[in-house]
């Protein structure tokens, strides 16, 4: 059993709300561009949200990966009711899909990591799927996150972190809209430990790139969207697996 397993409903909503809408899911999009025909990598799919999405917007293959049976029993669901061609594997990466991808995605699944060896597990995970030159875009918990917990309640949730988080320390997160409220412990990784991590796995450069709004949401006023702008509770890390040295 894994603290998701029971948890696919919720992330399922909670993806349907502004904050995922109109903010990450555009940025998140927007930092992995042109899709067409490119094979990718789902790395903790959850429940699926990010696979379809990747799927509709042209990847030429995608393949979720989630430890937890029961989010990926959900993804399952989804896809049966409405084949997209994705395909879901649970616990670890199958040997055959080795270097097959162009693109691995990892939204919010290294802040799941408890130890440095889970995270460079994660980001080794990653490197192995990849194919050299391929792109890895993940989403850790920001390290300037913001420490009131009450920041980013407007936006379906609360994260508390501590006035000094330090690398592995615990951050709750409490999924708080609608008729839904639950905890999940993430974990906080410093810039330093992430690059780091990166590195050691083989990846090049990082890229932090920054958030943008959808179209919509940019034409509207911009209040509801600065408190989160100005300290995004995740970062957006964009970088290469290295080519092998020959
Ligand atoms: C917060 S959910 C995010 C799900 C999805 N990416 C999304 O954006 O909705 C984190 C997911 O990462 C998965 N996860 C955590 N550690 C993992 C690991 N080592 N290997 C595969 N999946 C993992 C969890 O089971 C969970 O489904």
């Amino acid at each position: 059993m894994t603290q998701f397993d029971e948890l696919a409903e919720i992330y399922e909503e909670f993806s349907r709300l502004p904050f995922r809408r109109e903010l990450e899911f555009p940025s998140v999009l927007g930092v992995l561009g042109d899709l067409s025909g490119l094979r990718v990598l789902d790395l903790g799919c959850g429940s699926g949200v990010y696979s379809r999405t990747l799927a509709r917007c042209g990847a030429g293959r995608v393949v979720g990966l989630d430890e937890s049976g029961g989010m990926i029993d959900h993804a399952r669901v989804r896809e049966s009711a409405e084949p997209l061609g994705v395909s879901y594997a649970g616990g670890r990466l199958p040997a055959a899909l080795a270097g097959g991808f162009d693109v691995v995605l990892g939204v919010y699944v290294l802040p799941y990591a408890t130890t440095y060896a889970e995270l460079t597990g994660l980001c080794r995970t990653a490197a192995d799927a990849l194919r050299p030159g391929g792109r890895f875009v993940t989403l850790p918990i920001h390290p300037g996150v913001h420490h009131d917990p009450g920041h980013y309640e407007r936006y379906g949730f609360r994260l508390t972190t501590g006035r000094s988080p330090e690398d592995g320390s615990p951050v709750d997160l409490e999924l708080r809209f609608a008729a839904y409220e639950t905890h999940v412990t993430a974990r906080y990784w410093s810039a330093a430990t992430l690059e780091r991590a990166l590195r050691e796995t083989g990846f090049g450069p990082v890229r932090w790139r920054s958030h943008r709004l959808s179209p919509s949401a940019a034409a509207g006023p911009p209040g509801f969207w600065q408190p989160y702008l100005s300290a995004p509770h995740a970062a957006i890390l964009d970088t290469r697996k290295e080519d092998s040295p020959s």
